[in-house]
């Protein structure tokens, strides 16, 4: 059977975008000092030079082997960077830098995945696994934006940045989100999927009151200043476990200083801003939630506060039914990492829940809103990943 090649606007659209994330993720590396490449910032995770390896590893044994059937002349780099190196003894990992190669081998090694990526894409028929590759590494670019935070400020090649002058304070508001059904996860066989979102299945949602803005500094330091963390009823019995035997009375990146707090962020540290959205565990947000008498949203509710229509359906994005606007090139997660990475935008920034009701009426699409509300992370207790995103309903 003759395959028939990608539509020439396709090819190159996959292109474009699979070089646009490329430069996000070398731009994320590029900040490492060279002798932090080795480092392992979160104890729980790989160390940063893993990930180099990582996301060509991920797109060789995706596309070049996976789906045409290429040989690999670096067989043991597929593996080592699509797995990691397991622990020996316990849960954390325990490999040392000296059991990872050189990384002029690695870069070596990317520049020829990408090659060989890239000449694949010439003779695809099927463009869904170079967007899974796309996102997979935006996703990554996400999480390194994460991990490098941790990582201090000398091990980080100096950035010069603005500060946004700060927005002043926005009175909470609430919206009501219609009840009806919301569509988790998708069905086997329909299209690519990650593992965790299988299968299909429908729950319906009564009517409920969501915030509009995400919880800020500001409004967290309330809590705080209420002695938030020296109250055991607000907290899980693991989430108190964690604050008690830890002595965490703050958020991870505040610092106190002389009766204030400062902010430590990816690159210096600055006065609190009271408009950023708070960045806390799971286990903060669901503290603050019930000391404001009211809750995290569940994941159902999460989506039928992105997905809903005044109507009670559902729609395919918030946004809409589009993956993207004609004319737009800027890819919704690119997007995000880009403003992220490099500072936190005010609560009010983006609202999903502002959009989602908002594409339910007249108004425009609006592609620098294309934010799709994600599921959930699942936390683990004593780490502290994620930010407090998509207000708290009552
Ligand atoms: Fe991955």
């Amino acid at each position: 059977m003759t395959r028939t090649v990608l539509d020439e606007h396709l090819r190159w659209s996959l292109l474009s975008h699979l070089r646009n994330a490329r430069t996000v993720t070398d731009d994320l590396f590029q900040l490492v000092q060279p002798e932090a490449l080795y480092d392992r910032p979160i104890p729980e995770r790989h160390r940063i030079v893993f990930y180099l390896g990582h996301l060509e590893a991920f797109d060789w044994n995706l596309i070049c082997a996976g789906a045409f059937g290429m040989d690999s002349s670096q067989k043991e780099f597929d593996r080592l960077f699509a797995f990691g190196i397991d622990p020996t003894s316990g849960d954390l990992p325990d490999d040392k830098p000296s059991d990872w190669p050189p990384e002029r081998e690695i870069l070596q090694y990317n520049r020829n995945v990408r090659e060989a990526v890239d000449r694949c894409l010439n003779y695809a028929s099927n463009d869904q696994i170079f967007w899974v590759a796309i996102e997979h590494r935006l996703r990554h670019a996400e999480t390194l934006t994460y991990m490098l935070h941790w990582l201090p400020f000398e091990a980080k090649q100096t950035q010069i940045f603005s500060l946004e002058p700060q927005a002043g304070r926005v009175a909470s508001r609430q919206v009501e989100i219609p009840s009806g059904v919301a569509t988790l996860g998708m069905p086997r066989g329909a299209a690519f999927g990650w593992d965790n979102e299988f299968d299909a299945h429908h729950a319906h949602v009564p009517a409920f009151l969501i915030d509009m803005y995400k919880v800020t500094n500001g409004e967290y330091l309330e809590f705080v200043r209420a002695g938030g963390y020296e109250e055991p009823s607000l907290w899980s019995s693991e989430g108190w476990e964690w604050v008690a035997g830890s002595g965490t009375w703050y958020p991870k990146f505040w610092l106190p200083q002389g009766g204030g707090w400062l902010y430590h962020t990816m690159f210096a540290d600055i006065p609190l801003p009271l408009s950023w959205p708070v960045y806390v565990s799971h286990a903060e947000a669901q503290a603050y939630a019930r000391w404001k008498k009211k809750s995290l949203p569940t994941e159902a509710q999460f989506h039928r506060a992105a997905f809903a229509t005044p109507d009670g359906a559902e729609r395919l994005y918030p946004w809409g039914t589009c993956v993207q606007s004609a004319g737009t090139e800027t890819s919704p997660f690119t997007a995000g990492i880009q403003q992220l990475w490099m500072r936190t935008l005010p609560a009010t920034a983006h609202s999903e829940l502002v959009d989602s009701q908002a594409m339910a009426g007249n108004g425009p699409p609006r592609p620098s809103h294309h934010f799709r509300v994600l599921r959930p992370y699942l936390f683990t207790q004593g780490t502290r990943r994620g930010f407090l995103t998509g207000g708290i309903t009552s």
